[in-house]
């Protein structure tokens, strides 16, 4: 059984299998080194079926004993699976496997996690514990008996019965094998009730070890809140007796959406006002409702095959995020989107690793749960909904759910109901699915004679295989403004569908001062050239709250690259204007944060690069040093106030309003820090009796490198939680200054509480110092060098999470030669690394090319 050459799966070659699993019978026997899984599932062979073949996939599982109706078979085994012949008609087909939790450490399949097992099956891990057509497309209905000393034995559905040493369950729903999950352990519930609207009672626990019993509670809330706005929004019940959520604290995603038992990392979970900062409980919320809506968006209906990820993905992030907008505030949740996706999904779609919003091939899918099928595939959806309107949007996804409940569809199945509500041909509006790459859309405009004229040209960069892009229909939504600041026109969404297209606006006095894309209708990259005064316009004035937050963000950056290109000081009217709308009390303490957080150094890098310069990541470093010093010293006779006036009073929450204020809070902080030296942020750390003050204080002072103190006091403190440690080991990388950042996460990874088997830990020391951009670029290549030699380690351990790090190296064609250079020769001896797993392969030779 020899290692075989990277294979590429095709969409264009999807097979449904050749039979139907009429249902599945699973025993576990649970031990730590030698857990024994025995299957037992009725297949009824498809009498049309394209392909006959009886493949079962199968991975790293020692197979014992295979009968077909009750007879002893020998089948085929390889390094994928099994074959076997069959008979004509229906059998029973019965297994049984020897796998070792102990050892997994890849934590997909069924594996260990600080004494208790779990498994992580989607996309293909169920493979990994037993026999059986891995496929989404192949849905039944499971019983499971777990037999196990552990207290708490858990599986998908409903539980049908539970004695000494073991327990049963049993899912009504035909399900795909990636939605399986078992927990066992010794944990304790934090236990809840929902009514359902249509009075089904439901048993809701959250699952934890014992110790975090007390940091369930808001998860809970999010919960029912999550269940309500379900019902009340899109009219979708939860349809099982109980709904299980378990912390587990090695896991290499954020959570998944197992039926009935959702199984989270333990840090998009817990919570509580002394260990979460604010970020965390949004966060939190968010995972939660994410997770819980997959109920209908990926488990009542799921995906024909991992091609249509973004069908479950896409769409419940943007159920997730309309969320987010109704519990908080909308405006503020659409530009954090934004930031995210310009940071994140801009990156991605710019550079090597650019894929369509619906692949058409891929080697391990796992690389392919990206901001592209997350982010974008949200935002293509936002778009739709723009399209059609509201009201067609909501009837369209209840004929999406009449329709295809039970089934395991396609992006055909979603945007064919909404052409049978509306009418609408979307055949050009499918490109946003099958054309990678951001579009760029180019505006100018004319005013004369009372009417105003913008003109839309729209051009997609080539992308790897794409060279040639048609245009797509674009919805940009455009506002104008009067030269008194009024709007002269309401918002519209005007349609581009062609690769330039003029729009007309008549009946005006003078010129008006045109918002456009307002709400980010589309995920674009708008050029146009606007003076900055025009901007600071629209920031002082544009009644779209994301738009006046663009124009401010379009002037930072502007005046930051003028500092870089130039050496030029910080623009004095940007300067000007920030520091009027700082001290403005009558806006949004959270709008006013956001304003004031300064646009990210990758963005600024990605920006430049785009423009047709080299980015220097230490130019970036200091002009944005220079800028804040200098915005401190503008502001120095109201900070002492601000900082005053933001500071919340009374017991912790982590509602939308106390965190917004907090957030502006932490940024007068930093900007105080620079002038005071610290001796503020000491007191606040001293002082403080939750996360989000203790984390920003030992921020600013760690920034100011006057943090050696604390950051002693935080370790002390916090030791014994790994939650908080997480954010002890991440901040100082995060904080470090460019040429100590290597060094210190290189010291970091010596540290006896650095386990490279826990993700959360590696990512905290690794993923901070690749956001430390100007810390990893640095000049020599420590950064790069130190980051290559951990992936190359934990490729042995753990290639999921070794390859999606790996995407860090994706922007590096922006850099100068010797960067590039140094970068090409760390990826080169990462793909040259023995047994490298197909993972990690697949990412590095991607990047390269
Ligand atoms: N499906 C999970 C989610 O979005 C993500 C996930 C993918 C988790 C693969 C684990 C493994 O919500
Ligand atoms: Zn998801």
């Amino acid at each position: 059984m020899a290692e075989t050459a990277p294979q590429t799966i095709y969409l264009k070659d999807y097979t449904p299998f050749g039979y139907q699993v009429d249902s599945v019978h699973l025993t576990f026997r649970l031990s730590a080194k030698s857990t024994r899984v025995l299957s037992r599932i009725q297949f009824t062979p498809l009498p049309d079926a394209a392909d006959k073949r009886f493949f079962l996939h199968g991975e790293q599982l020692q197979l014992i004993t295979a009968k077909i109706d009750g007879q002893s078979v020998s089948p085929q085994v390889t390094l994928q699976g099994l074959t076997c012949d069959t008979p004509d008609t229906a059998f029973i087909w019965e297994s049984e496997v020897e796998i070792d939790p102990q050892g997994n450490t890849a934590l997909e399949g069924l594996y260990m996690s600080n004494g208790m097992y779990c498994t992580q099956c989607e996309a293909e891990g169920f493979r990994k514990i037993t026999y059986y057509p891995d496929r989404p497309d192949v849905m039944s209905t499971f019983t499971v008996r777990i037999e196990g000393d552990e207290k708490v034995l858990l599986s998908n559905g409903n539980p049908t019965g539970s004695g000494d040493g073991w327990a049963e369950w049993h899912d009504p729903w035909p399900k795909p094998a990636y939605l399986f999950a078992l927990v066992a352990g010794d944990l304790i519930n934090h236990p809840d009730r929902f009514t359902t609207a249509s009075g089904r009672d439901v048993e809701l626990n959250i699952w934890v070890r014992p110790g975090d019993e007390g940091k369930c509670a808001f998860g809970m809330e999010a919960l029912k809140k999550s269940m309500s706005w379900d019902e009340d929004v899109y009219g979708l019940e939860y349809d099982l007796d109980i709904f299980n959520i378990v912390a587990v604290d090695d896991f290499n995603m954020g959570a998944m959406e197992n039926k009935g038992l959702n199984v989270f990392n333990s840090s998009c979970v817990l919570a509580s006002p002394e260990t979460s900062t604010d970020a965390n409980f949004e966060r939190i919320e968010a995972i939660i409702a994410h997770e819980y809506f997959h109920n209908w968006t990926g488990n009542r209906i799921t995906c024909r095959d991992w091609f249509q990820l973004c069908l479950k993905e896409g769409l419940t992030v943007f159920r997730d995020s309309q969320f987010t907008s109704d519990m908080r505030s909308a405006s503020v949740k659409r530009i954090s989107d934004v930031i995210d996706l310009r940071g994140r999904q801009f990156a991605e779609d710019n550079g090597p690793l650019a894929h369509q919003v619906r692949p058409e091939s891929f080697q391990e899918i796992n690389n392919f749960y990206t901001a592209t099928i997350y982010e974008k595939g949200a935002e293509v959806i936002g778009m739709l909904k723009r399209l059609v309107g509201d009201d067609s949007y909501a009837k369209a996804a209840k004929l999406y759910f009449e329709r295809h409940d039970g089934q395991a569809c396609t992006i055909e199945d979603w945007l064919q109901v909404f052409e049978d509500t509306t009418g609408r041909d979307l055949s050009q509006f499918k490109l946003w699915y099958s054309q990678a790459g951001t579009p760029r859309v180019k505006v100018t405009d004319a005013y004369a004679d009372g009417t105003y004229t913008l003109t839309l040209e729209q051009s997609t960069p080539a992308t790897p295989g794409q060279p040639d892009k048609d245009p797509r229909v674009i919805p940009v939504a455009v506002g104008l403004l009067g030269q008194n600041g009024d709007e002269v026109q309401a918002t519209q969404v005007l349609e581009l569908t062609q690769a330039k297209q003029s729009f007309t606006f008549d009946g005006l006095s003078a010129k008006p001062i045109a918002s456009i894309l307002r709400q980010f209708s589309a995920p674009v990259i708008l050029q146009r050239d606007t003076s900055n005064s025009e901007r600071a316009f629209l920031l002082a004035h544009d009644s779209d709250p994301f738009n006046r937050w663009e124009a401010g963000n379009a002037l930072a950056k502007d005046s930051r690259i003028a500092m870089v290109l130039e050496g030029v000081a910080p623009d004095a009217d940007y300067l000007d204007a920030l520091t009027k709308l700082v001290r403005d009390d009558s806006l949004d303490p959270a709008f006013r944060a956001l304003v004031l957080s300064p646009p990210s150094q990758s963005d600024l890098a990605q920006t430049l690069y785009e423009r047709g310069h080299t980015p220097d990541p230490q130019a970036i470093y200091d002009a944005a040093e220079t800028f804040t010093q200098t915005l401190a010293e503008a502001l120095t006779d109201s900070l002492p106030r601000l900082y005053a006036d933001t500071t919340v009073q009374g017991p912790y929450s982590p509602d939308a309003t106390s965190t917004g204020k907090r957030d502006l809070n932490a940024r007068i902080l930093s900007l105080l820090t620079r002038l005071d030296g610290g001796d503020q942020a000491a007191r606040q750390y001293g002082a403080a009796d939750n996360m989000t003050l203790q984390n920003a204080a030992l921020a600013c002072l760690l920034k100011a490198d006057k943090g050696e103190q604390q950051s002693q006091a935080f370790f002390d403190q916090w030791q014994g939680d790994r939650l908080v440690m997480d954010k002890w080991f991440g901040l100082q990388v995060a904080c470090a200054a460019p040429d100590k950042a290597a060094s210190l996460a290189e010291a970091l990874t010596r540290h006896p509480l650095f386990d490279m088997k826990n993700p959360n830990r590696f990512r905290a020391v690794m993923g901070a110092l690749a956001m430390n951009q100007a810390g990893f670029h640095y000049a020599g290549g420590a950064g790069y060098q130190l980051l290559a030699d951990n992936l190359i380690a934990l490729d042995a351990l753990n290639p999921q999470t070794t390859a999606r790090m790996c995407s860090v190296f994706q922007t590096w064609k922006r850099y100068d030669q010797p960067r590039q250079d140094l970068i090409r020769s760390q990826l080169d001896r990462i793909a040259a690394t023995k047994n490298l797993s197909r993972d990690t392969n697949e990412m590095v030779t991607r990047i390269l090319n």
